[in-house]
């Protein structure tokens, strides 16, 4: 009758349809390692706790690295047929240990066995991320160190506002990006617990170790309680959460930069081997992966919002509507991976054209607070400085100026404050010298900036 491995309890073979509908093959083999790994852990205990004995553990675990050996040199394929990667490999072991085989299960269900499951894979790919943001960090950090004097106009409401550096520009995202690499090592913690031993939902008569099974597989703690062992997928939802945040960044640097390619800005220019052409434009040079960063953004916030969804109306403990969570986090994970690692070499290959962001920092009288501090520092009113400020603006727009171009007259005309020593109070070099303050985009300022990060980054490597 039915190989099934529920077929006890069955007369019938499934139909095709819900086999198709119901497995998760396809996209849970991915697993296979972590399943493998969590199978020895336990195999493991159960032999130490007497459950099953001694020789029928050890067997199992040569049978399950045998397994892994197999899969990972190609010789065994996986069954599309299959439920899913669980079902894969206990059914492979039984084929090849035959009853030993069926006692791995003991003590053990597919809702614990999955929860370890993801949890283990996303570990390894939490690291991945996290180190990929630390190389980031670090390309960010060396075009900084190259610009700590690249003037550039520092925008609000995209309209040019006071002088800042290349340095401190890009310094920004390496803070969003520390920021992201603190918002994984937190989620770690709660990700970093182990399910196993929930059983299907309320644990089990057995005598089993579950402090040893959390040693041997490197968690730092049990799960307090079964029902929320097996049904907790917080952990995908707060990797989701974080993960959302850095493609938030990724994309408004991506933005930025997609700007900054523009004839209009001319800030940066592309290495041609992150850059690609059009079909029909012979002239065109196209930021297409800062596009697609862009873009990729809004499948990873997608990802986030099926899981926060799926999660929303489920009682305890496990439901078949959990299985819908791998994709979502998979498909999240893969997808900032792929970002990172593109992103990362464009930005360190990008070349900078420091005259287009000094010429640009020249226009908009991005120093007229400059001017007016000017004042402020001779002892006039902040606001009174701010409107004489605002009437040579204009008298500069009319006349076709700048502040720096504004003959002495007529600053005298507006204000008899003024002198000649304002021209060098508004030069563009010394506005950005005199922003000193904790953060500010000074040199000096921007130094300590760099050595703050450079001591976090270590401590996070
Ligand atoms: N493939 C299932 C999942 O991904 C494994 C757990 C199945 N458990 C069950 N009781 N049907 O969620």
């Amino acid at each position: 009758m039915s190989n099934m491995m529920w077929a006890g309890r069955f007369t019938k073979e499934i139909d095709e349809r819900v086999n198709d509908f119901n497995s998760s093959i396809k996209f849970d083999s991915k697993m296979y390692k972590s399943d493998i790994e969590g199978s020895i852990a336990h195999a493991t205990m159960l032999g130490e706790c007497g459950i099953i004995e001694q020789g029928e553990s050890e067997k199992i675990v040569a049978g399950l690295k045998e397994i892994l050996d197999d899969i990972e040199s190609g010789r065994l394929e996986f069954d599309p047929t299959a439920e899913d990667i669980h079902m894969f490999i206990e059914s492979v072991l039984t084929e090849r240990l035959g009853d030993t085989g069926k006692r791995l299960h003991t003590a053990r269900s597919r809702n614990d066995q999955v929860a370890l499951d993801i949890r283990l894979y996303l570990r390894d790919e939490v690291t991945e991320i996290k180190a990929y943001c630390v190389s980031l960090i670090e390309t960010i950090l060396k075009i900084a160190k190259e610009n700590l004097t690249t003037v550039m106009p520092g925008y609000t409401h995209m309209q040019r506002a006071q002088p800042i550096t290349l340095a401190h520009h890009v310094l920004a995202y390496a803070q969003m990006l520390m920021r992201d690499i603190g918002r994984l090592d937190d989620l770690y913690k709660r990700l970093n617990q182990l399910p196993l031993g929930s059983c299907a939902l309320a644990g089990t008569t057995y005598p089993i170790n579950r402090q040893r099974v959390c040693e041997l597989l490197g968690f730092d703690e049990v799960m307090g309680n079964s029902l929320d062992g097996v049904s907790d997928r917080d952990f995908c939802m707060e990797l989701a959460s974080a993960l959302s945040i850095l493609m938030s960044h990724l994309s408004r640097f991506s933005e930025e930069i997609i700007m900054w390619c523009s004839w209009e800005f001319k800030f940066v220019e592309l290495d041609d081997a992150y850059a690609t052409g059009s079909s029909i434009m012979p002239q065109k040079k196209n930021p297409d992966v800062t596009e697609l960063i862009r873009g990729k953004t809004a499948r990873v916030y997608g990802d986030l919002n099926t899981l926060l969804t799926m999660m929303k109306g489920i009682p305890l403990a496990y439901n078949k509507d959990m299985q819908e969570d791998k994709e979502a986090i998979f498909d999240a994970v893969d997808t900032v991976k792929l970002c990172l690692k593109t992103f990362i070499p464009m930005l360190d290959t990008m070349t900078i054209n420091k005259e287009n962001m000094r010429a640009a920092a020249a226009k908009g009288f991005i120093n007229a607070t400059d001017c007016a501090d000017y004042l402020v520092k001779k002892g006039m009113p902040f606001r009174d400085a701010y409107k004489a400020t605002g009437t040579l603006v204009h008298t500069c727009i009319e006349k076709g100026l700048t502040l720096e171009t504004l003959p002495i007259e007529e600053y005298k005309a507006v204000c008899d404050t003024f002198d000649t020593d304002v021209y060098e109070a508004i030069s563009l070099e010394a506005c950005v010298m005199q922003r000193k303050s904790q953060g500010g985009p000074a040199p000096e300022a921007v130094k300590e900036q760099i050595k703050r990060l450079e001591e976090k980054l270590s401590e996070a490597r």
